[in-house]
């Protein structure tokens, strides 16, 4: 035998030296649940280790997470069922709490970058992420109310705006309206490929967000589909999308790895709330060995070809990174 790739694994130091992935806590962005006022802190029982905060709370996760490395944050707010409505206008209010805590946060954490969520489903009386008439989710007559949504956001500070909904042409129709108001460095990480999925039954629970009727299947793309993902891929970088990003990540990484083959832009993967409770519930059975099994995950999105990972794990990956 003269062929031996074990000689290539034989120590450590070799080992590391043909390494062909590295991931760094500084490809990570770190979902955070945002309350109203001063609510005491919630736990979200299908996501064991994550929590509801209001912004003081929110605060303190943001500091230990740049402790070790973690400096990118996604912000979804838990909007009291009070202020939804058809429209969605509690998303542009002059008093809205997410707003208004991105302009607290930019200001304690300069250095920190973070990311919206644009779709109607957290202000909307209908739970889902366009407008609903007679039970169909109407795509055009959404466009204006993300857009606005949009703006907002740019306006209270988000870096990077991550329209979520689905909607054709909203990518193009976000780019218009944040350049027609000068915020052209304002960047968008487009859901390109985001799938009718189970696995963000813990997220809906989060925010209690889950549709009133139907479900989302005329919006989210069918798990069976990898070439339609191509279609809204070309259409994203088209509308000038900055990043395109799969969602969920792990059934998935078939649909990342074509996006990455052709594509040029960053690809981004979305570790989804169901992939966290799966591997976090089989981990608590002693089932699983955590400060493994998580890297493990984390890193083969990224040698599937995702530049960046939407997770959960964030602040628990950067804590085992620093122990490296
Ligand atoms: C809604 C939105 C969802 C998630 C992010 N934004 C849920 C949905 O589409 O119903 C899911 C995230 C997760 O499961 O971790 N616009």
């Amino acid at each position: 035998m003269r062929a031996r790739p074990r000689r290539n694994r034989k120590n450590q130091l070799i080992r590391n030296m043909v390494e062909e992935t590295v991931l760094r806590p500084t490809n990570l962005i770190y979902p955070l649940f945002l309350l109203e006022g001063d609510i005491a802190k919630q736990p979200i029982e299908s996501l064991p280790g994550i929590f509801r905060m209001n912004l003081n709370d929110l605060c303190v996760e943001v500091e230990n997470s740049i402790a070790v490395g973690v400096s990118s944050f996604v912000l979804f707010p838990a909007v009291p069922e009070k202020y939804k409505d058809k429209t969605a206008t509690y998303s542009v209010h002059a008093d809205n709490f997410y707003l208004e805590a991105v302009r607290q946060l930019k200001q304690r954490f300069p250095q920190i970058v973070l990311m919206s969520d644009v779709a109607m489903d957290p202000y909307s009386s209908d739970g889902h992420d366009g407008y609903v008439e007679n039970g169909e989710i109407l795509n055009d007559r959404t466009l204006p109310i993300l857009g606005d949504m949009a703006l907002a956001q740019a306006q209270a500070g988000f870096d990077i705006i991550g329209p979520s909904d689905m909607m054709d042409g909203r990518v193009g129709y976000i780019r218009d309206v944040l350049d027609e108001n000068n915020f052209v460095n304002t960047s968008i990480m487009s859901y390109t490929a985001k799938y009718a999925s189970a696995f963000y039954g813990p997220f809906r629970q989060a925010l209690d967000s889950a549709p009133k009727a139907g479900d989302k299947k005329t919006y989210q793309m069918n798990p069976a589909n990898k070439r339609e993902a191509l279609i809204e891929a070309r259409l994203d970088e088209a509308e000038g999308a900055d990043f395109l990003m799969v969602k969920p990540a792990l059934c998935y990484m078939d649909v990342i790895h074509t996006l990455k083959e052709h594509s040029d832009l960053p690809i981004a993967a979305y570790n989804v709330s169901g992939e966290y409770a799966m591997l976090k519930a089989a981990c608590e059975k002693g089932w699983l060995d955590y400060e493994v099994a998580m890297p493990e995950m984390l890193l083969s999105l990224k040698r599937a070809g995702s530049d960046v990972i939407l997770t959960y794990f964030a602040k628990d990956f950067g804590q085992l990174y620093q122990q490296l």
